[in-house]
């Protein structure tokens, strides 16, 4: 499916944000890490200057740095004048106030921008979308979903949820999803016939808090393995 630029908001997080959002711990690091829509945050670029694997999957890949830096600046303002006229629905424990939020998402797109071109050309940045990933069976260990899945669920179906979430299992052992609520706040209406379709079918899921909260109540994230045995820590001390 082609993607245009306007129906993007560029906006990316920090490597310590995806610590904080998943509860990564220093293993999970270490573990071979795929994040999915990951598109202009700074955690790839961040992830590989410690010299962790990390494969990011997008369809804004296709655009350049500048287009994409562009459109961020097209944008920005009338999203922190947003977040400004709704102050209740936000928590300002992390991002200290709308200009130090907009300060520290310019940060991360300057980290991902100068290290876009190095990243494509290493394979770290991937042009491609859910619900279908260009990737074998249990390539990754992890796979990482942020500000995507359950954030957009007046734009993306159930099944469009419950197919890229199989699709994410098919390729790692666990899936991680961050946040658990729409754009106006409201909890997902997808989120438990999902959780109940996945404990149906065999797999294991379970709601985590984090040590995140930007949107009000939305320090929540969903996991869902399908390895039964699996061990792998998820303490909220990350190690950024
Ligand atoms: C709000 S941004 C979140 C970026 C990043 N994950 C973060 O939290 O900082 C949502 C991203 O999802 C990407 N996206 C949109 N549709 C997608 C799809 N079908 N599959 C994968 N990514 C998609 C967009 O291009 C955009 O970069």
């Amino acid at each position: 499916m082609a993607i245009a630029l306007e129906d993007i908001v560029p906006f990316g997080r920090s490597a310590d944000e995806y610590a904080r959002m998943f509860a990564l711990s220093a293993a999970d690091l270490d573990s071979g890490i795929v994040g999915i829509g990951d598109g202009p945050a700074s955690f790839n670029a961040e992830m590989s200057a410690l010299e962790k694997a990390v494969i990011s999957v997008d369809p804004l890949y296709c655009f350049s740095a500048e287009d994409i830096e562009t459109r961020f600046h097209a944008v920005a303002d009338d999203i922190i004048a947003q977040v400004r006229a709704t102050p209740d629905d936000w928590v300002w424990s992390y991002h200290r106030s709308p200009e130090q939020l907009k300060a520290n998402r310019l940060q991360a797109l300057n980290r991902f921008t100068a290290d876009f071109a190095a990243g494509k050309a290493q394979g770290r940045y991937r042009t491609g979308e859910l619900p279908d990933l260009d990737f074998p069976m249990g390539r990754f260990a992890l796979a990482l979903c942020s500000h995507l899945l359950f954030l957009y669920s007046d734009h993306l179906s159930y099944d469009f949820h419950i197919a890229s979430v199989h699709e994410m299992l098919r390729v790692a052992d666990e899936v991680r999803i961050f946040p658990l609520l729409t754009l106006t706040g409201a909890p997902s209406p997808h989120l438990h016939p999902l959780l109940h379709h996945f404990e149906r079918a065999g797999f294991e899921v379970a709601l985590a808090s984090v040590d995140y909260e930007l949107q009000k109540g939305g320090n929540q994230m969903l996991r869902v393995s399908r390895a039964a045995s699996d061990t792998r820590a998820t303490s909220s001390s990350h190690p950024l």
